[in-house]
């Protein structure tokens, strides 16, 4: 299945079919796929209720597409080759035949512990292969599955396993990461004393850590699967069926699970894929994030397996056993196509190019970025240090949201400007608007970035809460599906985003709510209110800047108030959450009817120290001069 765009000018003719005969367009590539029973109706949508619908009335399921349909003629291909944290550790290799086989062995092991079409079953797991298996058992069975990022603490883990009401969590002993190990089977023990729904917790040997057992509901992966037959019917979902949730945060409110269905998400990863990579049958393709989040999910595991591609798994981190890792491993397996975020790319400058200048990259056609605004100093180390000026960079735009990529170049089709994405995928109709909701139709401006008629991938809902969906996206501009971000449109048309609109911090490309950090850190006891913003920072992107008000402020030092706070934010969210500075004041700035003047507070951690504009509604102007003084 070939589902690439060969040059710029068929680009430009696959765009102009798309927008104007998007249903013509969209069936041509959904008949690549296998599908147990055609669709009815291409597209059905309204962006109001929101309600969408693609290849209504098709029957498939997705592993058949991932694994069966590549048996024919690429059983013994690798699907992935396997690389530990540990480089003198064996690494290990998985051809499709084996991938079939063991995601067959756990289908059939979940069934029998009674899980149906429709279950939930939350993934808590390290980049190993199993992982990869559990997820496509989840879909073979048509299960969701739900993955949570194993930086998330317990407490996180388990307000989302209680959202989608799990009834099974997979999870490991322990997971590697560097020098350090975590125990996350003690995190989902900790997780499930408050979780009703779990009736089972799934446990890979990965550490080889002694974990507390509680024989009713823990089983081992290995002695669960082991006896199990290497064939597993695949369930038939409905086109529209729910594949998996994903939650990821907002402006306000607890994290929220993205729902994506089956066909729109299967069609869209692989042929947002395809393009964007340009990867040729035989290559081998690298996305460095981790499967808890929408990138590992899209372009790990979906897009690439649909395309029957190679790819690395990696288990580790960037900088161990030190900074050349990412090379060493590029030149390991004759990486073609490297895709990785830019605060990896930040951290990795600063180690200095006898890391990168020891490898041999000459392997690498693409290099991609994503997950945040890529400033120009890294674009230039990039494209210069690691594509040798050889590879086009492509700039990834896109979000848990959309299910794949929108904007960006195509592999080395498309004209490249540093710092830009660039042009929308076929498919994908942007628009920029005003403040006042107009849509933009000059060039050369700068507006909030929407997206007027639906792509196969787009969210169907958030889980459980179809009104969230629908206010969150649909409602502050009628007829657009609202991204929160704000871009630029160049002269000829090629986006540059800017940045989040809302609420909504980024940091080292994992998205954080502010007022789900507030609420963190108004766990604390001392705490009494507390305002948190984004500032600029070197590696991150944005860093955490909380302004907090505390009760009785003699009894505990500044330090130990920090430390406390810093201590709640981990347990409530995880350590990836948890701010840089934290500055403890007298007071917020906030109007006469109470609400926090943020804009203050967000020049104040942008370094800026007068000339806050209007502050003429300010309660007591004086709390900012107390703030300024003592600012960090
Ligand atoms: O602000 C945009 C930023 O990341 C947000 C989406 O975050 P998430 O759902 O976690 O998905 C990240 C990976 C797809 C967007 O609203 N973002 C993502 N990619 C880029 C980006 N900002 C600038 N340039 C990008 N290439």
């Amino acid at each position: 299945m070939d589902l690439r765009i060969k040059t710029f000018e068929e680009y430009q003719e696959q765009y102009k079919k798309s927008a104007e005969q998007p249903e013509v367009f969209w069936s041509e590539i959904a008949s690549q796929f296998s599908w147990k029973k055609n669709w009815d109706i291409t597209l059905e949508w309204n962006f109001n209720e929101p309600k969408i619908e693609w290849f209504k009335g098709g029957k498939l399921n997705i592993t058949e597409n991932i694994l069966d349909r590549h048996l024919a003629g690429n059983a013994n291909k690798t699907a992935f080759h396997w690389e530990p944290n540990d480089p003198f550790e064996t690494s290990k290799s998985i051809t499709y035949q084996a991938l079939h086989d063991e995601v067959c062995q756990l289908s059939n092991a979940l069934r029998k512990i009674g899980i149906q079409k429709g279950d939930r079953i939350c993934i808590y797991m390290p980049m190993v292969i199993e992982s990869i298996v559990a997820i496509l058992a989840c879909a073979r069975i048509g299960a969701v599955h739900s993955i949570i990022f194993a930086g998330f603490s317990s407490q996180a883990l388990a307000d989302r396993i209680n959202d989608a009401q799990a009834k099974v969590v997979i999870t490991s002993d322990g997971l590697n990461r560097g020098n350090k190990q975590v125990e996350l089977k003690s995190m989902v023990d900790a997780a499930l004393k408050n979780c009703s729904s779990v009736n089972h917790c799934i446990v890979l040997n990965v550490t080889n850590t002694k974990v507390n057992w509680e024989s009713n509901r823990d089983l081992n992966y290995h002695s669960l699967i082991e006896n199990e037959e290497k064939n597993c019917s695949a369930e038939v979902m409905d086109a529209e069926d729910p594949l998996f949730i994903l939650y990821t945060s907002g402006s306000t409110g607890k994290p929220k699970g993205v729902v994506h269905s089956c066909a729109g998400y299967m069609i869209y990863s692989a042929y947002s894929f395809q393009n964007v990579f340009q990867s040729d049958k035989n290559d081998v393709f690298w996305c460095t994030a981790d499967i808890g989040w929408i990138t590992g999910h899209s372009y790990i595991v979906y897009g690439p397996l649909l395309s029957g591609a190679t790819s690395v798994l990696f288990e580790g981190i960037p900088t161990y056993p030190d900074a050349g890792r990412f090379w060493e491993v590029c030149e390991k397996y004759k990486v073609n196509q490297f895709y990785t975020a830019p605060t990896a790319i930040r951290s990795l400058m600063g180690f200095g190019l006898d890391f990168v200048n020891k490898y041999n990259l000459s392997s690498l056609k693409v290099i991609g970025s994503v997950g945040e605004p890529i400033n120009e100093e890294a674009w230039d180390w990039y494209h210069t240090n690691i594509g040798k000026k050889n590879c086009p960079v492509v700039d990834t735009w896109w979000q848990t949201e959309t299910g794949g990529i929108m904007l960006s170049g195509l592999g080395n089709l498309s004209p490249m400007k540093a710092m830009h994405a660039g042009f929308p995928l076929p498919g994908i109709q942007p628009v920029l608007l005003d403040a006042e909701g107009n849509v933009i139709h000059e060039n050369e401006v700068e507006g909030y970035l929407c997206i007027g008629f639906p792509w196969p991938s787009i969210i169907r809902t958030t889980y459980g809460d179809h009104e969230r969906c629908k206010n969150t996206y649909f409602s502050n501009y009628n007829g657009y599906y609202f991204t929160g971000d704000g871009a630029k449109r160049d002269k000829q048309g090629m986006y540059r985003i800017i940045g989040r609109v809302d609420d909504v911090i980024n940091v080292s490309g994992h998205r954080f709510g502010t007022a789900e950090i507030e609420d963190a850190i108004n766990m604390d006891l001392s705490v009494i209110e507390s305002a948190v913003v984004a500032f600029p920072h070197d590696i991150k992107g944005q860093g955490i800047y909380a302004f907090v008000v505390v009760e009785n402020s003699d009894v505990k030092t500044d330090v130990e108030l920090t430390n406390s706070i810093i201590d709640c934010v981990s347990e409530r969210i995880g350590k990836i959450a948890k701010p840089d500075k934290i500055q403890i004041v007298n007071g917020l700035p906030k109007t006469r009817s109470g609400k926090i003047m943020r804009r203050i507070l967000r020049k104040i951690a942008e370094g800026e120290r007068s000339n806050f504009g209007d502050t003429s509604t300010l309660l007591d102007p004086e709390v900012v001069e107390q703030i300024v003084d003592k600012a960090l």
